[in-house]
């Protein structure tokens, strides 16, 4: 109901006991390439309810498509990713999809989908979910990237991992000198795929004059595990201030900042003005400018947030921002007694 009221989500597929799974029920919800299934438990002692009195809600996995989830599994754990799923075949009317996984950080895991011959609602063991109660979508399109959060000196053997395990590629690096503050700093690397449409920045706390804001994470959520999830929208402006409308909180910016921001930015195609008033981001970098704005915590903890945004050419993460933006983290943080 939240995903659906809040960010335009809608209904999809659904697996619980009536669909043979006894402990634990999943809902799926679908925005444009958007797929998220949320799952809790029915009984103690499950994997779900165990990970949820870890963590609190977070995400458990990270799933990708894949032409050959077989092959996927082979290759990843030949070259030493900790298997998670073994391949395996689920079929039903509609035809089959594969799934296998290996572990990331954390409790994170990354399962491959291979689905290609498959052409049901989601998959084998859900039911298509049809609901009466449809909100209008709030332009959400995919994940741009998804960030992980690890631990002291954790950074460089989690990009090892994504390079020689997944065959990724360490496209940007951020070190403590670009993310730092008066207060807290943090190191962070940008592993991606071969096509660059599958982005995982790596951060791990540095030292600062008080908490890093990685480091209050790992403390909440018991762990490493995924920071944030950065949306894509074509119309930055009409998307936040739907969301906001509808009851999501981001991160306030101070007015100073608009003050000089298109001295760094240049000329930019939006009028200032309502940018802001939602608190939108700007950057820019050689091949263009992006617009970024990020939530407050989904959940209780202050762990998992939302980042949308909208890329006018630009292929970089904000970098320009990270300043202003880490400065008003530091004040929920501070906020919290945890800075
Ligand atoms: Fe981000």
């Amino acid at each position: 109901h939240f995903y659906k009221t809040a960010f335009g989500f809608q209904s999809l597929a659904y697996a619980g006991p009536e669909t043979g799974m006894k402990d634990k029920v999943s809902y799926v919800i679908r925005q444009n390439k958007l797929t998220f299934v949320l799952t809790t438990p029915l009984k103690a002692n499950n994997d779900i309810a165990d990970h949820i009195y870890k963590h609190g809600d977070g995400v458990k996995v990270l799933a990708l498509k894949v032409d050959d989830a077989t092959s996927a599994w082979h290759e990843t754990t030949k070259r030493g990713g900790k298997s998670y799923l073994q391949p395996v075949t689920l079929k039903d009317d509609n035809g089959e999809v594969v799934l296998s996984g290996i572990h990331t950080y954390g409790d994170t895991v990354h399962l491959f989908v291979e689905r290609k011959n498959y052409n049901g609602a989601f998959m084998p063991g859900f039911r298509e979910w049809k609901s009466g109660y449809n909100p209008a979508s709030t332009g959400l399109l995919y994940v741009d990237h998804c960030v992980g959060n690890v631990g002291w000196n954790q950074m460089n053997p989690w990009v090892k991992f994504y390079e020689e395990v997944m065959g990724f590629k360490n496209i940007l690096s951020f070190d403590d000198n670009d993310i730092s503050t008066e207060y807290s700093a943090l190191m962070s690397k940008v592993m991606s795929n071969g096509n660059g449409f599958v982005k995982f920045p790596i951060n791990e706390p540095a030292e600062g004059k008080k908490k890093s804001q990685v480091e209050e994470y790992l403390d909440f959520y018991n762990g490493e595990g995924v920071q944030h999830v950065a949306i894509a929208t074509n119309d930055i402006v009409k998307t936040v201030t739907e969301l906001q409308n509808r009851g999501i909180e981001f991160l306030s910016i101070p007015a100073s900042y608009y003050e000089t921001v298109l001295d760094r930015v240049g000329k930019i195609d939006e009028d200032l003005q309502p940018l802001q008033e939602l608190g939108v981001l700007i950057d820019r970098d050689e091949e263009g400018y992006l617009l970024q704005i990020f939530s407050k915590p989904l959940e209780d903890r202050p762990t998992l947030f939302f980042e949308i945004i909208q890329r006018k050419g630009a292929k970089s993460f904000g970098k320009g921002n990270f300043k202003a933006l880490f400065e008003a983290l530091e004040r929920e943080q501070d906020a919290r007694g945890n800075l």
